[in-house]
């Protein structure tokens, strides 16, 4: 069926009104993706009359509250688009700021190895190796689907050959020296209820246990145990506290935390 641009943009809109904060924007995403053209072209093209099978198939999806980035598959992460598909967590804007805040601590000629657990979709060790061109990553993952995603990523990229994954749990089988150990672990309790469009990402990727920071815990320890030079964490807004208490019997050279953009607590940087 042909119609005009201008005609698809308000019927997708118009189906998406109930799930989509910017309605008519995720429409133009999804007519984008169909007709492999960005926005502008469509907005400097709105009276031109085109075909877009499959098209209200994915506004029907989104309706039915998909993520629009696994619709797609791609998304949007310090300014770069990455590859992303339901096997892996949709990364999120926050999770920037880990990745500043942690490079802010790095120098940039730096030869140190750094191991992140939990890559999901690699973001944060692409990001990292990106940044960092004299380091090594090692990169583990418990879930077979992130690390196929996290390959494709890290291929695409091209930082194949300076970022290793291991599907491991934690840590278990790396016995290389870690010296700067960073994660966006699962950090939520298992009982809570959350919105629906997250019923479409890996539960092991949002729940951490049942009080929610039991892989933080782990984490903190396995720095200690093995000597990190720097452990970097995003966290849940409300585990500060916990994780205050849980190093007050810990010699720390410092402990900082972070805020994200909504102003809540979200992570740390810990020197040991
Ligand atoms: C919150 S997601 C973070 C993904 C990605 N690093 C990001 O920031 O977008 C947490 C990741 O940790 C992985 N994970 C959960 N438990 C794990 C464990 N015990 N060992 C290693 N990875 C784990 C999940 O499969 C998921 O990919």
């Amino acid at each position: 069926m042909s119609r005009t641009v201008d005609q698809w943009l308000e019927s997708g809109a118009a189906k998406l009104r109930e799930v989509a904060e910017r309605p008519r924007r995720e429409a133009e995403i999804l007519l984008g993706h169909i007709l492999k053209c960005d926005q502008l072209y469509l907005i400097v093209h709105l009276d031109e009359e085109v075909e877009a099978e499959g098209y209200m198939a994915l506004v029907q999806r989104r309706a039915l509250n998909e993520p629009i980035e696994y619709i797609t598959q791609s998304v949007s992460f310090f300014s770069q688009e990455f590859y992303i598909s339901p096997g892996a967590l949709i990364p999120r804007p926050e999770t920037e700021l880990l990745i500043e805040k942690l490079l802010e601590k790095i120098d940039p000629l730096s030869t140190e190895s750094f191991v992140e657990v939990g890559v999901g979709s690699g973001v944060i060790s692409i990001v990292l190796a990106q940044h960092l061109n004299n380091a090594s990553f090692i990169a583990t993952d418990i879930s077979a689907d992130a690390i196929a995603i996290a390959k494709k990523n890290i291929e695409f990229k091209g930082v194949s050959e300076r970022i290793a994954l291991v599907k491991t749990d934690l840590l278990e089988g790396i016995e290389q020296k870690i010296d700067i150990l960073v994660s966006n672990p699962p950090y939520i309790a298992n009982e809570v209820m959350l919105e629906s469009n997250l019923d479409y990402e890996p539960q092991n990727a949002l729940f951490g246990g049942e009080v929610g920071d039991e892989i933080l815990q782990r984490l903190i320890d396995e720095a200690f145990e093995r000597n990190v030079r720097i452990l970097a964490c995003e966290m849940g807004y409300d585990q500060k506290e916990k994780i205050l208490a849980y190093c007050s019997d810990k010699k720390v050279k410092s402990l900082e935390f972070y805020s994200d953009y909504a102003g809540h607590d979200r992570g740390f940087i810990m020197e040991l």
